[in-house]
């Protein structure tokens, strides 16, 4: 099978501004993977490193087995037995690594802009693709989070009510699915988190915003979870993490006031208790698990796009 023409750049940094047939030819290419289309061979020869440095275990596995299963030579890097431990800047160790023979990187780095700013740096012929900076971007995962809502609802959109709810401020997860939802036409956007922890950048136009969680998934057709960021956190902005349960958290009682048929999603890792409980995370309506296994076919279908395409 042949991969579509999918007008990327050359970069895969940011779902905003990647125009709809460029994310739903990725989307389509990535369902043919799920369905277990794919030459093994296709990137024969190429080198490609996941370059990470912010722990990871959903983004990076799933890369690493991506990269293998379409026949990528995958290295690994790890900053914490790295020389980065020794002081080398992430633009050195990509360098050294380009100088190897490396052509594409999945980077995962802790500043708001840092993949974007190596890219102007490579040589011709790499790709960078963003595994997640700062709170900026995660495209991949919004990727999948697509995918996974559009296997479990239908391609349209725009019949679908879908709410957002929690620390959005410093989710990068968060700012990727509203880019990817507006860009695929959902009906409505529902955002919910206490006001401490949505942003006023502007980052929410076009959304409904509220900090009540039962409005906010009234009806709504899919809940996406968001991870409580306290590594991101500056202190004080949750009162307590039992407040922010009490007041946040999804529970199978609160699951109801949603449609009969709505379903959940979490980016991971949770935090079981705090935004979600273990009843909602591992029940019938959770689409977690799934997320997780499309996050290898849409890891294919990029790497494919951006190494071949
Ligand atoms: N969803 C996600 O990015 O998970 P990891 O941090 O484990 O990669």
């Amino acid at each position: 099978m042949n991969a579509p023409h999918t007008h990327l750049p050359r970069h895969l940094l940011t779902l905003d501004g990647l125009p709809n047939d460029a994310l739903n030819a990725l989307l389509v290419r990535a369902q043919a993977f799920a369905e277990g289309h794919y030459d093994r061979r296709a990137l024969d020869g190429i080198a490609v490193c996941t370059l990470f440095f912010e722990p990871s275990t959903r983004t990076r596995m799933s890369f690493t087995l991506a990269a293998q299963r379409l026949g990528a030579d995958v290295l690994n890097f790890d900053a914490s037995t790295s020389s980065t431990r020794k002081g080398e800047t992430a633009l050195d160790t990509l360098k050294n690594l380009e100088a190897m023979g490396v052509r594409g990187f999945v980077v995962r780095h802790q500043d708001d802009g840092a993949v974007a700013a190596l890219s102007q740096h490579v040589d011709d012929g790499t790709v960078l693709v963003n595994a997640g900076d700062g709170r900026s971007a995660h495209p991949t995962q919004g990727l999948l989070d697509m995918l996974t809502l559009r296997q479990a609802k239908g391609h349209d959109f725009a019949r679908l009510k879908v709410a957002i709810v929690g620390d959005v401020k410093h989710s990068r997860v968060a700012r990727s699915d509203l880019q990817a939802l507006r860009t695929l036409g959902a009906g409505e956007i529902r955002v919910c988190g206490p006001a401490s922890l949505l942003p006023q950048d502007g980052t929410l136009h076009g959304c409904t915003v509220t900090d009540d969680l039962d409005a906010a998934i009234d009806g709504a057709d899919a809940v996406m979870m968001l991870r409580l960021q306290r590594e991101r956190m500056e202190e004080g902005l949750v009162a307590s993490l039992d407040d922010y349960h009490r007041d946040y958290g999804l529970t199978a009682t609160r699951l109801k006031r949603a449609a009969s048929d709505a379903v959940v999603m979490h980016p991971g890792p949770i935090n079981r208790g705090v935004e979600i409980t273990d009843e909602v995370a591992d029940g019938p309506q959770s689409l977690i698990l799934r997320q997780v296994t499309n996050g290898v076919a849409v890891r294919m279908a990029v790497l494919e796009a951006l190494l071949k395409g």
